[in-house]
């Protein structure tokens, strides 16, 4: 697996296994999980607001794995954020992951208190219970409005990228801040996976190489080191998102998805949402 280095000097696996799961089958977690480590996953993406730290914590500790091979994030999530329990918050999640470190806490979303807690963040960094800080759905005036007081700078930036919103120009904003970046449904998610993996572009570009359109989409993040985060809860397609290191795109391949964008979101949009 391909590592990035974050400003911490910490690794991070560039594929991480999203764990958020639709209500009916958030049950199953366990067992998608123990799946996803036994096809070779390392880095799982989990958050307090997915409701299934239990479970995911329930895999990790069965599965043997040992920790300093685990890369697992979660999230603080709205409510927390907006009632001021950034360390509450994080103990709950802790103690449902059964684990005594986290190695990646984020910011979930912008909502209102993202600055306090952001500080709260930095002092269980500084107490070594986070290996890494970072934060989610931000753009250019959620970074203004935390970078001036902060002593340590989000190691990263987990945002909505896919071939229908690529997200370009943040990215480039990030990267340039040495924030690197995560990408938050690949594959389009529940509202635009259909669309985007049965486009013929991507279909082209994979029967190239004796891949699917997901494989595709996967590559292509790699290749523009982004870290990805597909998720899926079949086990053929779990161990397909991770089959992604025998072949590389062209460079023309890779500008033929990057001008698949749309600015079409599948999921929320950080400047304008209610939860
Ligand atoms: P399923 O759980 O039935 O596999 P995202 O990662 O962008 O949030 O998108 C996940 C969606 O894409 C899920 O609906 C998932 O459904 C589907 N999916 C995940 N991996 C693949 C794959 N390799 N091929 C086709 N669909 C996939």
């Amino acid at each position: 697996m391909k590592n990035i280095k974050l400003s911490s000097g910490n690794l991070i696996p560039i594929i991480g296994m999203g764990a958020y799961f639709d209500p009916e089958i958030r049950c199953n977690t366990e067992k998608i999980i123990n799946c996803a480590l036994e096809c070779g996953y390392r880095h799982i993406d989990t958050a307090r607001g997915y409701d299934n730290e239990r479970g995911v914590g329930d895999a990790l500790k069965k599965s043997g794995v040992k920790r300093d091979e685990l890369f697992i994030t979660t999230k603080l999530a709205n409510e927390d954020i907006r009632k001021r329990r950034t360390r509450d918050a994080f103990y709950e999640s802790l103690n449902d992951l059964q684990l005594d470190y986290i190695d990646l806490y984020l910011i979930h979303w912008p909502t209102d208190g993202y600055e306090e807690a952001w500080t709260e963040m930095e002092k269980l960094y500084e107490e070594g219970l986070i290996k890494n800080i970072g934060v989610s759905n931000f753009h250019k005036q959620h970074f203004d409005a935390v970078l001036p007081n902060a002593k340590i700078i989000p190691v990263l930036n987990q945002i909505e990228s896919n071939p229908g919103i690529t997200n370009v120009p943040l990215i480039e904003y990030c990267k340039g801040l040495g924030i690197e970046v995560e990408a938050w449904s690949p594959l389009g998610g529940g509202a635009c996976a259909k669309e985007i993996l049965s486009c013929e572009a991507l279909t082209k570009i994979g029967d190239k190489y004796g891949k699917n359109p997901a494989q595709v989409i996967v590559r292509w993040n790699i290749q523009r080191d982004v870290i990805v985060l597909p998720k899926s809860s079949n086990e053929a397609r779990i161990a397909q998102n991770i089959d992604v290191f025998d072949f590389e795109l062209t460079e023309n391949e890779i500008q033929m998805i990057n001008a698949l964008n749309k600015n079409t979101r599948s999921g929320p949009d950080p400047d304008n949402f209610n939860f």
